[in-house]
């Protein structure tokens, strides 16, 4: 996937904290733009699942209101399903951008295995979201509605190399993002992605051997 001018490797950054805590304490430039996924329930052993929904509900709207407001925020989000109820992580996104202020630019579907397959737990889909609170997306953007396939996973949380590709293609061809930026970097498959694209990447990750990871990773 690499394709950074003159094979350049671009800028990274990993930084381990706690992404609201961060966010909160370092404002995004303008030529910034986000690219994450937040952080399932099962991540949340301590939590109770009401718990870990107002913590969700947070998190996301405070990205939205981190994003700066001529830039955009993407996030990639895989239902769940927990006691015979369908958690929809879009809609959960969606009512936090309501809350702040943001407005939904797109909706992909992200197929994480072939349309046709019954899956267990989580849906054979994900959603990837774009929105905004000032910038306004070309009205036709020439890209796919379904992304057919997510691509690799660096690891079983990992966001898929092909969804991390349609993403950041998208940000890169039609907004003045030069720096991607993911709160929640895991072991920073976006970050490696956009460095493949020739964009900077800054991380954030409260697991110290996650962040060592993120720093490392080459796609
Ligand atoms: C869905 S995973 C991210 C996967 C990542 N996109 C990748 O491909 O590697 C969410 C990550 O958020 C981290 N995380 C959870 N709560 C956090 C917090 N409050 N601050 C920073 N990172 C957090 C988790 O440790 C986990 O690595």
């Amino acid at each position: 996937m690499a394709d950074a001018p003159n094979g350049d490797r671009a800028a990274r950054t990993v930084v381990c904290a706690d992404a609201l805590e961060w966010l909160a304490a370092n404002p995004l430039q303008e030529d910034c733009a986000i690219l994450t996924s937040l952080p399932d329930a099962s991540e949340f052993r301590k939590m109770t699942f009401d718990e870990w929904l107002a913590w969700f509900d947070a998190a996301a709207e405070a990205v939205l209101r981190a994003t700066p407001g001529d830039s955009v925020a993407l996030f990639y989000q895989s239902d769940i399903r927990i006691d015979g109820r369908w958690i929809d992580k879009g809609y959960l996104v969606q009512r936090a951008a309501e809350r702040a202020g943001c407005s939904l630019l797109w909706h992909r579907i992200v197929c994480r295995a072939p349309a046709g397959t019954s899956t267990g737990r989580r849906p054979g889909y994900a959603h990837l979201l774009c929105f905004s609170r000032a910038f306004q997306a070309p009205e036709a953007d020439g890209a796919a509605d379904v992304v057919p396939a997510m691509g690799s996973m660096t690891w079983s949380r990992a966001t898929g190399t092909a969804a991390c590709e349609f993403a950041l293609k998208w940000l890169r061809r039609h907004t003045e993002a030069r720096v991607v930026v993911d709160p929640f970097c895991g072991h920073g498959t976006v970050l490696a992605a956009a460095n493949n694209l020739g964009l900077a990447a800054i991380g954030v990750e409260r697991s110290p051997g996650r962040a060592k990871k993120a720093r490392e990773l080459r796609l």
